[in-house]
């Protein structure tokens, strides 16, 4: 039986201390509030612990199942949102061993055996990262097949390409769809990737050294699903890369929302009007009746600052941190949470966005038939049809380009005559190499814009997905 602890100060740790701590020192040094949300983890984690310790025969079984009794009663509170977590107990680690000490008396304490928060707390921040993860890479895949179902429905839509924001030449709007699929299929292998580099169990590791009692870590590292338990005590205990791989993946595909965002905003604009967003995902001005705002593109465009700021606060906290564990590791909760947070709403925001667009297509081929897109054609077939190289080709065409600039028309609505005057052997079939949608067709190479290579990426990416 053990000893029944002092309920002065803060019982989990008051041995030493003669003073209460101060209110302000409370509130900074509490966690609650944030890892809370760590309960279902920190109880599966010490389920597991336990029973190793009775399997081990460091607990008895008898005190074994008394304790976890008594935490599938503190779980199922939590779960009915009837325990009231205390500021005064720091973090939800104590406060669940404060509540077990309630409803089963003094023998609560053989829990904490063998174990110090600090691989504790890694241990359940793992797994709750690792839950993580599992929920959004569905997310992930919810809007590579809305992607994909865009790029499927206007594989032949023409529209122009950019680059310097400045059209440069015809592509498919399913082309540029495929794009985001090929980005989001990356993001999701980086959280692959950083799941299965966090799978790895800190528990046992002790405070930082281990400990003396005959544990066995590979039964509690199996028991929680990891792969195996962590090769250094120091290091389990203070590492957070897990954190950071985990922020850094999801600040690249953030990233890669964003700029889709971007697009949207600047294609649904009036100037632009490629594309039609939603009402339901639109405001309107409470002063000028006319207007629709992209808000949910412009805010998946800013949550994403608060997820990349996230990774260089993480960074920060990180790197003048001496081995093993400081209470600095603390904050990172809060930062990990907030990531989770923002990523899961702009990735359903996007997702859901995704299924409402309207494609204009008129507008997009209007756009794509302006002036000159088709240059580069015509240089590629001065290269291919006359004994031009390509230097040499790509001056030439400069200089129709600026004829027709002069005369204010298109390349294809240059006389024949003008062409003549530069190549004589040139025909009317210049005149094909300007259109857009020969342009586009001729564009076959492996990942070109083709709408035979666009079907044939669907095809694959359809496969792969299912
Ligand atoms: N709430 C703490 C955290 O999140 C738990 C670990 C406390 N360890 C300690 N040595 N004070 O980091």
């Amino acid at each position: 039986m053990a000893k029944k602890l002092k309920k002065k100060i803060n019982s989990m740790w008051g041995g030493r201390f003669s003073i209460q701590t101060s209110t302000i020192m409370e509130q900074i040094n509490s966690s609650i509030a944030i890892d809370h949300r760590l309960a279902e983890q920190d109880i599966k984690g010490s389920i597991a612990h336990v029973k190793m310790l009775a399997h081990q025969k460091i607990i008895s079984d008898k005190i074994s199942e008394k304790i976890l009794r008594g935490l599938v009663t503190v779980r199922d509170e939590i779960r009915n949102d009837e325990l009231e977590f205390e500021v005064r107990l720091e973090d939800i680690h104590m406060n669940i061993e404060s509540r077990l000490h309630d409803l089963i008396g003094p023998d609560a304490g053989f829990i904490h055996t063998a174990r110090s928060r600090n691989d504790q707390v890694a241990t359940d921040f793992r797994m709750w990262v690792r839950d993580s993860i599992d929920s959004i890479i569905p997310k992930i895949s919810s809007n590579m097949d809305n992607f994909l179902e865009l790029a499927e429905k206007n594989r032949e839509t023409i529209m122009p390409g950019f680059t310097h924001l400045q059209s440069a030449q015809p592509i498919t709007f399913g082309h540029h769809m495929l794009a985001y699929v090929e980005m989001l299929s990356r993001d999701k292998e980086r959280f692959f990737e950083a799941r299965r580099r966090l799978n790895e169990c800190p528990l046992g590791s002790a405070a930082l050294a281990g400990t003396s009692f005959p544990i066995d870590r590979v039964m509690t590292a199996k028991d929680l699903g990891f792969e195996k338990p962590m090769a250094n005590s120091i290091d389990a205990v203070s590492d957070r890369d897990f954190a950071l791989d985990f922020v850094s993946a999801a600040s690249i595909c953030a990233t890669h929302l964003s700029r889709f965002a971007e697009e949207l905003v600047i294609w649904s604009s009036e100037q632009f009007g490629f594309v039609q967003i939603s009402d339901s995902f639109s405001t309107g001005s409470s002063i000028m009746p006319q207007k629709r705002n992209p808000d949910a593109a412009e805010l998946i465009r800013a949550k994403v600052a608060i997820i990349s700021g996230a990774l260089i606060s993480l960074l920060t906290v990180l790197k003048g941190l001496p081995l093993a564990y400081s209470k600095d590791l603390q904050e990172d909760k809060e930062i990990v949470f907030r990531v989770n947070d923002n990523l899961c709403l702009v990735l359903d925001a996007m997702a859901e966005m995704l299924t409402e667009i309207t494609v204009n297509k008129k507008v997009l081929r209007k756009s794509a038939e302006a002036k000159f897109i088709t240059a580069t054609d015509l240089a590629d077939y001065l290269v291919s049809n006359y004994n031009y190289n390509f230097r040499q080709s790509h001056q030439i065409v400069g200089k129709l380009v600026r004829k027709a600039e002069d005369l204010d028309c298109d390349l294809n609505e240059l006389n024949i005559n003008i062409f003549k005057q530069i190549e004589p052997d040139i025909d009317e079939s210049v005149f094909d190499v300007l259109n857009v949608d020969n342009s586009v067709k001729s564009r076959g190479s492996y990942g070109g814009t083709s709408p035979t290579e666009v079907a044939a990426r669907i095809i694959e990416w359809r496969k792969r997905i299912k």
